[in-house]
């Protein structure tokens, strides 16, 4: 269910990355229902096409790797070079898996820091001159690790509180030139890949979904909303925040009775 029902992103030009799957791709097909174009982009040529077919309307697939600034460049260029300037990048290619930090190699390490942070940086430094000054939105796909340290996620955590600073320090500098920073967290997400690796088995899923204070996973629909409000004018006071999307995952559940709750 559905809080927007007018276009409200009509006329803007939206570039997601890694928008060719899971909570990117939902955000880009609610934002081209929302009237916006939507450009997607992400490592594999095949699923960036897929992808732009499933969006829909004139949205178009782009491939890139994140880690590769000059690539990233390239490809928003091309996105400005067709529609004009764009009004909203997300950046939200991820990697992950879990792994103890005495199985990390420093390549592992530096391979999940290098999509997820590195990745952040490269999009929203390689998009500063190609965005809408000022009315542009950017927003980051944060998560809970950010703030909650996990077992098994020193990669993630530690990429993730980058990009939340990341976020704060660019709200900072890029206000003036009325840009908005914002982030989203998201919490358990059904049907993503992000999920099926944090959580694999249904002993797992329901040891989660108990320490979520709404108890039940998010749909990726409900995490587009979340980023079409920010990218609307509503927000338009909105910069620096990162927006909890969690069922109040981030709570946590201390003082709860845990396992025992029904
Ligand atoms: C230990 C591992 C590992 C594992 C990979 N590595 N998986 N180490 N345990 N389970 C190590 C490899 O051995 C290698 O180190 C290094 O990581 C790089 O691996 P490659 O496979 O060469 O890298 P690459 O092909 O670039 O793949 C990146 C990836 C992969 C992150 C490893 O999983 C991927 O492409 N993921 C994209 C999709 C994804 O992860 N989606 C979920 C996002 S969800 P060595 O030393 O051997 O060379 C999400 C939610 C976050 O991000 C919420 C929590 C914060």
């Amino acid at each position: 269910m559905s809080a927007f029902k007018d276009s409200i992103l009509a006329g803007k030009v939206a570039f997601i990355a890694g928008g060719t799957s899971g909570i990117n791709l939902g955000i880009a097909k609610r934002f081209a229902e929302l009237g916006a174009r939507v450009a997607v982009a992400g490592r594999n040529p095949e699923k960036a096409q897929a992808a732009a077919e499933a969006i829909g309307g004139q949205a178009t697939g782009h491939s890139c790797d994140v880690r590769d600034y000059a690539a990233t460049r390239a490809v928003m260029e091309s996105v400005v070079s067709a529609w004009g300037p764009m009004d909203i990048v997300i950046s939200g290619a991820a990697g992950n898996f879990l792994a103890p930090v005495a199985a990390l190699s420093a390549n592992a390490f530096r391979t999940v820091v290098d999509i997820d942070l590195n990745g952040t940086f490269n999009v929203f430094r390689g998009c500063y001159d190609l965005i809408r000054k000022p009315g542009a939105s950017l927003i980051a796909i944060s998560a809970g690790q950010a703030v909650n340290p996990m077992m098994l996620q020193a990669h993630a955590c530690a990429a993730k509180a980058g990009i939340n600073q990341l976020i704060r320090v660019l709200a900072m500098e890029w206000g003036a030139e009325g840009v908005r920073v914002n982030g989203i967290s998201p919490g358990p997400i059904a049907g993503t890949e992000g999920m099926a690796r944090l959580a694999p088995s249904e002993a797992a899923t329901k040891a989660v979904t108990n320490r979520i204070p709404l108890r039940r996973f998010g749909e990726i629909s409900e995490v587009a909303e979340s980023a079409a409000f920010l990218c609307s004018d509503s927000a338009a006071y909105i910069t620096g925040t990162i927006l909890d999307c969690d069922g109040g995952s981030q709570l946590g559940d201390a003082g709860s009775l845990g396992e025992q709750r029904s």
